[in-house]
């Protein structure tokens, strides 16, 4: 089986742009590949992060996959500071990899403008532990959406220049981006990507959200000016509307091209209301099963320790191989 492995930062606040371009895959690819999928708290504390919070903010996140579909018994699911390989080999690999290639990130440009009084080495280092994330598994494929695939190619970069001098020590993974649903926009400002960390709240969705309070935020979305108000989709005539129906499209499973013709005669409000029912009916049962696992502990913390332990020991195989490859003398 292909190996897949991604992860996101912990937060119960995921967004339905987290949920469409990377959770439902990875809920899809559990059958017929070895998924590993895990929280990625080193990565959180590149910006600063209350330690109560972000403990909760993992066990929330932990509880958000499990509801969301994630299987333990198919996928291994753990917290990325529970395999200490994971800054080990991002140490080596930060040896390898070039100021200028961290420099060019658009990533690192957005956050750090934003976030002028915190801009950190680790800000800045962030992609090598991505890399580090990736090629410690020898993931074939790396399920994410749109706004990480320039850290996805520098990962293949830093695998390649390595495989160069030591040998075939990583496998260079794809990135698996879906057509659709890739990149889910803000509901207010639908020309840029929904995220978890915009100061409008009503530019985001997220997948706690209170059922009726959601709604009204899809029911407000931006649309176009455009007098006659057809739907259609065109994302760069008509974002707002194009964002809707792929949001629509998504939680129902039914083809644009299927969707489009049952809005002929209808108004933007009836396709926001349709959009709303829809991610309701999707929300609502992972919200359900979310109260539940949240509230057990125990549960949560037998799913951390056995995906740690299956991760773990597979990742200190590459650690090794790596550690020999570059002549560090073995621990007698
Ligand atoms: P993060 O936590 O920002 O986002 C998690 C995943 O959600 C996707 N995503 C979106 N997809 C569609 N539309 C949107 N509006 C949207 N917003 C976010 C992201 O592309 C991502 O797939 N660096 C990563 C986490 C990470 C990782 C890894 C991923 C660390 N190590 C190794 C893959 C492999 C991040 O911060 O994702």
């Amino acid at each position: 089986k292909p190996i897949v492995l991604s992860g996101c930062q912990p937060s119960g606040q995921l967004t339905l742009g987290n949920y469409m371009g990377a959770l439902k895959q990875w809920v899809s690819m559990q059958d017929d590949h070895d998924c590993l999928y895990m929280l990625v708290d080193l990565h959180a504390i590149t910006v600063r992060q209350e330690p109560e919070a972000l403990t909760n903010a993992c066990l929330d996140g932990l509880a958000l996959y499990l509801a969301c579909g994630i299987d333990p018994q198919k996928s291994t699911l753990f917290v990325q500071s529970h395999v200490p390989e994971h800054a080990q080999l991002s140490w080596i690999l930060n040896c390898y990899t070039q100021m200028g290639e961290l420099n060019r990130m658009t990533q690192f440009k957005d956050k750090s403008a934003k976030n002028v009084s915190n801009i950190n080495a680790g800000l800045f280092t962030y992609p090598a532990l991505m890399a580090a994330d990736i090629l410690l598994y020898q993931a074939n494929q790396v399920p994410v959406g749109d706004d990480q695939k320039q850290h996805l190619e520098l990962s293949r970069d830093i695998a390649t220049r390595m495989n160069n001098l030591y040998g075939d020590i990583f496998t260079i993974p794809d990135p698996f981006i879906p057509e659709f649903g890739a990149r889910i926009m803000s509901l207010q400002e639908p020309t840029k990507k929904m995220s978890k960390s915009d100061d409008n709240p009503n530019n985001f969705i997220g997948l706690l959200e209170d059922p009726k309070k959601l709604a009204k935020k899809i029911k407000r979305a931006v649309t176009d000016s455009d007098e006659q108000a057809r739907v259609y989709f065109d994302q760069a005539e008509k974002p707002g509307v194009s964002n809707l129906l792929t949001l629509l499209s998504l939680a129902t499973g039914k083809p644009i091209t299927a969707l489009v013709p049952e809005y002929e005669d209808k108004m933007y409000g009836h396709l926001k209301g349709d959009v709303a029912d829809a991610v309701v009916a999707l929300l609502e049962p992972i919200q359900t099963r979310f109260k539940v696992l949240r509230e057990d502990r125990a549960y949560l913390d037998s799913v951390m320790k056995e995906g740690a332990e299956k991760a773990s020991a597979r990742a200190a195989t590459t650690l090794k191989q790596v550690y020999n490859a570059l002549g560090f003398l073995p621990k007698p």
